[in-house]
């Protein structure tokens, strides 16, 4: 696996300064891992999820989709952790907006983290249109500009292979799923109705790449 070309550690040293210590007045339960790379990444993810919940089981098995996706097409290690932290703003410390892109982003901008990962967790599964019905979609663009799409996809496909409790799903039952999940007027719902021609020509074109099927 390469390494990103700009690396992760360089902006770390405020957040080493706060280790163990309450952040942003909210709780931290572990340490803060001392860099990004995917194992620092799955460290934070552990700190902030409780364990057994849906959320730690999908975003390990959306950091172990891209650590897959990653060997085939070379991918740096930029992927694997945006992977492992995209969801990170379903986390109680993170909780904002609602909008969990966003809320993600901002918490890991609090900590340091480079705007290379931010940018992929600000944006990953077409969160534009879930920011529109929010009206978040002007301040979601203005804080994180939208990376380019060839790592932005390549997280995206791993979020929309990998069901709520971290399978590896076709993008089908990942529709599937979360149509049962919420009710069709759930904002999630209409969000996901609107996005999913895109995310399936998406899915598809990697697929293509990867070699079907990709299970
Ligand atoms: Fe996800």
């Amino acid at each position: 696996m390469q390494t990103s070309t700009r690396p992760l550690t360089a902006p770390f040293a405020a957040r080493r300064a706060v280790r163990g210590t309450a952040i942003y007045g909210e709780p931290m339960h572990g340490t803060i891992p001392r860099e990004l790379d995917p194992a620092g990444a799955q460290a934070l993810l552990t700190a902030l999820f409780e364990p057994g919940t849906d959320r730690l089981a999908h975003s390990r098995g959306v950091g172990r989709r891209a650590e897959q996706v990653a060997r085939v097409l070379g991918s740096p290690d930029l992927l694997v952790s945006a992977a492992y932290l995209h969801d990170i703003g379903y986390a109680a410390a993170a909780l904002d907006t609602g909008l969990h892109q966003l809320d993600g982003a901002r918490y890991l901008a609090r900590l340091g983290v480079p705007a290379e990962l931010t940018g992929l967790v600000a944006h990953h599964t077409e969160a534009t249109v879930e920011a529109a019905e929010r009206g978040l979609d002007d301040a979601l663009r203005r804080e994180f500009p939208e990376p380019a799409p060839e790592l932005l996809d390549l997280l995206t496909y791993c979020d929309m292979t990998t069901s709520a409790r971290g399978e590896p799903v076709t993008v089908d039952e990942r529709f599937e799923r979360i149509y049962d999940r919420y009710p069709p007027d759930h904002l999630v719902s209409r969000s996901m109705h609107s996005a999913e021609p895109r995310l399936r020509r998406l899915v598809s074109g990697i697929e293509r790449r990867l070699g079907l099927p990709f299970r």
